[in-house]
């Protein structure tokens, strides 16, 4: 059975802005996007690292660490680490499959976003 939580306010996250936040022990990035409200899970699927440190563009968040680009409406990738590196790095930093972001239902109730999985 799926379980809901309340994880921020809508006013903290005004159209353009993306918020991490936690939902139970799930980190999860919020974004608004022309004022509807998604949810992916706040860790790049490469190396780990936040996604809410990155830049949100459209519906599309950059990963800070090596560029992936993830679709906040669905998770998909849009570009795989794109960060320019010496070659055998980049060779290295490619080695892990690009993979999607998992996606949370999102509610709003009044003032609250919940997020449900
Ligand atoms: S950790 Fe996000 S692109 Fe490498």
């Amino acid at each position: 059975m799926a379980q809901s939580y309340r994880v921020a306010r809508v006013s903290e996250v005004p159209p353009g802005a993306m918020k991490g936040v936690t939902a139970g022990l799930t980190p999860v990035l919020l974004a608004n996007v022309d004022g509807t409200i998604y949810a992916i899970n706040n860790i790049c699927t490469h190396l780990y690292v936040p996604l809410s440190l990155g830049k949100l563009d459209g519906c599309v968040v950059t990963c800070p660490a090596h560029g992936s680009k993830f679709d906040v409406r669905n998770g998909e990738v849009v570009e795989w680490v794109t960060s320019k590196f010496p070659l055998r790095a980049e060779q290295l930093l490619k080695l892990k499959g690009k993979k999607s972001a998992t996606t949370y239902k999102v509610s709003i109730e009044g003032d609250d976003i919940y997020v449900e999985f």
